[in-house]
């Protein structure tokens, strides 16, 4: 395998499987993803996880949308991107995104599935950073932390292309590794569908790190601070503990 290879196997590999899922073959934004080129991404939430993965992946190629309740509070983010990165609403950015990041206080999230399930249903990819944590978010936090916030996610939007991942890295240490890339560091990932997946895979790899899928959307529940898997590990690190989590 060469760093370029996803846990999947080579760029090839992400191809037959594309080839073989007939969901993916249907899905547009796997026209990106086979070609390896720039993927519309929507990020709803645009703080400090928000902009830095938006950040990282314009950086990369990706044209971006971040959008907040206020767009025009983004306009010296997007302006230090260049022509990659613009700023919309909310309703915008899900639209504009073939693949759609969620990184918002988990108490957000109800609201988000009751504006947008349907449009996210759509998308290739919906990758969510957002953590339940109760004393910040009450007690919807609670209830996710109980399923497991994979799940839980994935019951307020139904029909999604779920995936979990950056979850419990910092994002100032996040800015880092992607500057410095090949830092041997993992990143723990949870999801169902493998076009979803292979996709995030893709993302992670250009924020510096290196994608282990470590299970389904219900092993999300060990995708959150203060668990064994929170930090950084290296992926046989990440493989090793996941193993003694199920
Ligand atoms: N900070 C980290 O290093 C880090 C690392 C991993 C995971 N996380 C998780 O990622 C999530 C975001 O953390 P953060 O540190 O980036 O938070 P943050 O800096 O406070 O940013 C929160 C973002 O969520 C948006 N938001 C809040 N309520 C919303 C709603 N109802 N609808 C749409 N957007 C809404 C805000 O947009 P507005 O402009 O509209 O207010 C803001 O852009 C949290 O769940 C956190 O636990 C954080």
């Amino acid at each position: 395998m060469t760093t370029h290879d996803t846990v999947f196997g080579s760029r090839r590999d992400i191809l037959r499987l594309a080839a073989g899922t007939a969901a993916l073959l249907a899905a547009m934004p796997l026209k990106a993803l086979a070609a390896g080129g720039p993927v519309k991404i929507g990020t709803i939430g645009a703080g400090h996880i928000g902009s830095t993965l938006g950040a990282i992946w314009a950086k990369a190629g990706h044209q971006v949308m971040f959008s907040s309740r206020h767009p025009e509070e983004l306009k010296g983010l997007v302006e230090g991107l260049g022509g990659k990165a613009q700023a919309g609403t909310v309703a915008d950015a899900v639209t504009f995104g073939e693949a759609v990041l969620i990184a918002v206080p988990y108490r957000a999230m109800p609201e988000i599935g009751q504006d947008f399930a349907t449009q996210l249903a759509a998308k290739a990819l919906v990758l969510d950073a957002s953590n339940p944590i109760p004393a910040r978010d009450g007690e919807v936090a609670t209830k996710a932390r109980e399923m497991g916030p994979g799940l839980y996610t994935a019951q307020l939007l139904p029909g999604a292309r779920l995936v979990r991942a950056f979850n419990a890295i910092g994002y100032m240490r996040l800015a880092e590794v992607a500057k410095h890339q090949g830092g041997g560091i993992g990143m723990p990932m949870a999801g169902d569908d493998p076009g979803a997946l292979a996709l995030a895979s893709e993302l992670v790899r250009e924020a510096g790190l290196e994608p282990v899928v470590i299970g389904k959307l219900a092993a999300g529940k060990y995708l959150i601070p203060g668990t064994p898997l929170a930090g950084e590990h290296s992926p046989d690190e990440i493989r090793k503990i996941a193993a003694t989590l199920k």
